[in-house]
């Protein structure tokens, strides 16, 4: 008698487990047994590394002018340039935490509508912004100083601080000569520097590359860069994964625009247009590559901006961002909506948390149903794309505007 109680009392626990268990483990992706012995596919690794020197950036002729990157490494940390005097570019993208925010969505002056990205490797960008509202590094600059919800400050009154600091005037005229009546071309200039300063912020020397460099007969290779494991994840991203339908090219990223349909965090808007906006705010803006203020306005970047088209089919879409140095800058997405690399790989792995509401939906996407040491290897992949860390001088404010 008390035996059968117990055995019905453990079947109805037993049901119960069963109905109250989440779903069963998604069958697991078909990853082939010997894919370790296949061989790599060198072309494809030739598209991911290693880093590759920087593109020129005709658009600023003081793009690779030290002593406009120190000048601009000063002005990236200066709160004077915001309106209250209160937030910096630092503020948001904070080099403690790989030049990106740890809040979910920025907070300047006020709460905005996105997270603040990392700013390490953006040179490599062409279009700057999850929208890309900018198609250079100093048109992008200038965009926070004005923003009411980012530094909320004004040209005239950052002109006239430029004017009046004997230290900024100085620095200003070290690399510019006079400083220049016109207010919108002291503007861009100052743009111009802080993208001079942008440039040095790279991270190079990844146990990526310096394995990749190895495996494509490259000076300077180890081929015990990457652990098994990491190859394996390696593997995955190439193969079954399908990332690199999006995150090719060295930093990781196609530079162009996808709606991965990114569920919205509570603090974010539901209706982000994405792409959609952000095309026509680069070739409205008199400061883009094409406009008076480029210094090179019939250049590759400008016919590039000059072609856009404002297309319905890029409303909700966001710019693939790099992959590299994942490590400091959590959480991650437009919104900051994933708190840390496993939930990105759980949504990649379920696509279960999409939203849905969007027309266009990005076709490339499907759910990868891998396992969780399959999902831990493409984990630790990913952290071996963190590269050397910064010099320490390049990490904190300068002393002065001027080099000693
Ligand atoms: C209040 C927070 C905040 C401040 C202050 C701020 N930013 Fe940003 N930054 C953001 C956000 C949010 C984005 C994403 C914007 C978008 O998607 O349009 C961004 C994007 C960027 C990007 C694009 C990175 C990429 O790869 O696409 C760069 C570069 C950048 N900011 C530089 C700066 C500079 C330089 C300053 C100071 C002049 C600055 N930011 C001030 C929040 C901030
Ligand atoms: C269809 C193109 C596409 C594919 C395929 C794709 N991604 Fe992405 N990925 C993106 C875009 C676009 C974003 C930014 C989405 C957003 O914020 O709305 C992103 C964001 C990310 C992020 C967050 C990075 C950050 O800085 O916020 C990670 C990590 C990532 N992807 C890894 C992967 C991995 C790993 C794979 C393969 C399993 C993959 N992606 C497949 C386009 C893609």
């Amino acid at each position: 008698m008390r035996r059968t109680l117990l055995c019905s009392l453990c079947l109805v626990l037993g049901l119960l487990w069963v109905l109250c268990d989440k779903k069963p483990e998604p069958p697991v992706a078909p990853v082939p047994a010997t894919a370790l012995e296949d061989p790599w596919p060198l072309d494809l690794l030739r598209h991911l590394g290693p880093l590759p020197p920087l593109p020129a950036d005709p658009t600023n002729s003081v793009a690779d002018n030290p002593a406009a990157a120190h000048y601009g490494q000063w002005l990236f940390f200066d709160k004077r340039l915001s309106g209250d005097g209160e937030v910096s570019c630092a503020t948001c993208h904070d080099p403690e935490h790989g030049f990106a925010d740890t809040r979910p969505i920025a907070l300047g002056k006020a709460l905005g509508e996105r997270h603040a990205p990392t700013v390490i490797g953006s040179a490599y960008q062409r279009w700057l912004g999850w929208g890309g509202r900018a198609d250079s590094l100093w048109m992008q600059a200038l965009g926070p100083m004005e923003n009411e919800v980012e530094m909320a400050g004004d040209r005239q009154d950052i002109a006239r601080l430029v004017r009046s600091d004997p230290l900024l005037r100085q620095a200003h005229e070290e690399v510019y000569g006079e400083i220049p009546k016109d207010v919108d071309t002291l503007f861009a200039q100052l743009g111009k520097a802080i993208a001079a300063y942008e440039r040095l912020l790279i991270q190079k020397d990844s146990p990526f590359d310096l394995w990749v460099r190895s495996i494509l007969d490259l000076p300077g290779g180890d081929p015990t860069a990457l652990n098994e494991e990491q190859q394996r994840g390696l593997r995955i991203f190439l193969g079954p994964g399908r990332c690199t339908l999006c995150h090719l090219g060295p930093t990781l990223s196609d530079l162009e625009f996808h709606n991965n349909q990114l569920p919205t965090h509570p603090d974010g808007p539901r209706d982000d247009a994405g792409r959609y906006r952000g095309a026509r705010l680069v070739q409205e803006s008199p400061f883009n590559a094409a406009g008076p203020y480029s210094d090179a306005p019939e250049g590759e970047a400008a016919k590039r901006v000059r072609a856009l088209v404002q297309s319905s089919e890029s409303f909700g879409e966001f710019r693939t961002p790099t992959l590299r140095n994942l490590a400091r800058r959590a959480p991650y997405g437009h919104q900051g909506q994933f708190p840390d690399l496993g939930s990105v790989l759980s949504f990649y792995n379920t696509l279960e948390d999409q939203d849905l509401r969007s027309h266009h939906q990005e076709q490339l996407l499907q759910p990868l149903r891998l396992d969780s040491a399959a999902l831990g290897a493409l984990e630790a992949f990913l952290l071996a794309l963190e590269g050397r860390d910064l010099p320490g001088h390049l990490v904190q404010a300068p002393v002065a505007p001027i080099r000693d």
